[in-house]
C-alpha cells in the first residue's frame, strides 16, 4: 500500500521538479533581456536583435504552460494526501462514512496498476453514511480491486455498483477477468489459498476481506463464470453503533 502511495506522489512530484528547472532557465533568459533594456537605453536595434535571438514570446508561452501543469501536479499531491487521511483519521475507530469515498481512496492508491489497462465503471446510487472502520473497508476494496486487476490479463473492465436495500449497503465488484473455476469457489476465503505464482500472492487478501466484513456484521459472496466474476458485499447501514 505504501509503495502504491509513494508511486502516486512521485509521479506528479517529478514533473513539478522538472518544470521548476524549465522555469529557472526561462526566467534567467527573460532576466537577461530586462537587464539589456535597463543597460541599453538608446540602442533599440541591439535590443531587438537580442529579443529575436532568445524568442521571448515562446519563452513566456512555455512558462504559462509549465506553471499550469505544476499547479495541477501540486493539486494532485494535495488530493492524495487528503485521501490518505481516510486511513489515519479513523484507524480503528468506527464512525459514519460514505463508503464511496473509501472506494475512491482505494482506486486512487491503485491508480498506477489500473490505468492504461483497465476501465473502471462506477454505478453509484445514493447510499446513506455507514457505521464502520473506514481504513479497514478501504483495505477490503483494495484487496478486491487488486484481485480483479490480477485476473484481467490484458485490457478489461471493472464495474463497481452500489445501492441501498433493506437497511443494507450492497456493493458489487465485477470484473471481466479469467473467472474462477467452480472447484475453487469454496476455498477462496481460506487463508493461504492462492493460485498465483510464488512471490505474487500469499492467499491472504480474501481471508482478510472476509474477517473485516464479518466484523462489520456484513456478508460477502462470489459469483463467477467464464470471463466474469462478481464479489457482492452486503453491509448493514448501522452495524450496532454504540456496541463498537
Ligand atoms: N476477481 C477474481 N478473479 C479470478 N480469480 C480470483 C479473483 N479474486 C480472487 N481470485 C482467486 O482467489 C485466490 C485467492 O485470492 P486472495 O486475494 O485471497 O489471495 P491472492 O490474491 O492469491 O494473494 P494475496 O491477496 O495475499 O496477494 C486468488 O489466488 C485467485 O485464484
Ligand atoms: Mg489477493
Amino acid at each position: 500500500m505504501v509503495a502504491g502511495i509513494a508511486h502516486e506522489i512521485n509521479n506528479p512530484l517529478s514533473f513539478v521538479l522538472n518544470n521548476l528547472h524549465i522555469i529557472k532557465t526561462d526566467f534567467t533568459e527573460i532576466g537577461d533581456v530586462l537587464h539589456k533594456y535597463q543597460a541599453g537605453v538608446g540602442s533599440p536595434a541591439e535590443i531587438q536583435c537580442f529579443k529575436n535571438d532568445i524568442q521571448i514570446s515562446q519563452g513566456l508561452e512555455e512558462l504559462t504552460d509549465v506553471i499550469q501543469t505544476s499547479y495541477d501536479g501540486i493539486k494532485r499531491i494535495q488530493e492524495i494526501i487528503l485521501n490518505m487521511r481516510n486511513f489515519t483519521r479513523l484507524d480503528n475507530k468506527r464512525s459514519y462514512v460514505n463508503l464511496y469515498e473509501g472506494i475512491e481512496s482505494a482506486l486512487m492508491i491503485l491508480h498506477h496498476k489500473l490505468k492504461n489497462r483497465i476501465t473502471v465503471e462506477k454505478k453509484f446510487h445514493p447510499i446513506p453514511e455507514t457505521y464502520c472502520v473506514c481504513g479497514q473497508l478501504i483495505q477490503v476494496f483494495m484487496n478486491l480491486l487488486n484481485n480483479a486487476a490480477d485476473a484481467i490479463i490484458d485490457q478489461g473492465v471493472i464495474t463497481i455498483k452500489g445501492f441501498e436495500q433493506n437497511q443494507q449497503i450492497i456493493l458489487l465488484f465485477t470484473d471481466t477477468g479469467s473467472g474462477i473455476p467452480s472447484e475453487n469457489i469454496d476455498r477462496l476465503f481460506e487463508p493461504f489459498f492462492t493460485t498465483k505464482d510464488k512471490g505474487h500472492g500469499l492467499g491472504l487478501g480474501l481471508s482478510i476481506v472476509h474477517s473485516i466484513i464479518t466484523n462489520h456484521k456484513g456478508t460477502i459472496t462470489v459469483d463467477s463464470g467464464p470471463k466474469k466474476t462478481t464479489f457482492r458485499i452486503a453491509l448493514p447501514v448501522d452495524s450496532g453503533a454504540g456496541s463498537g
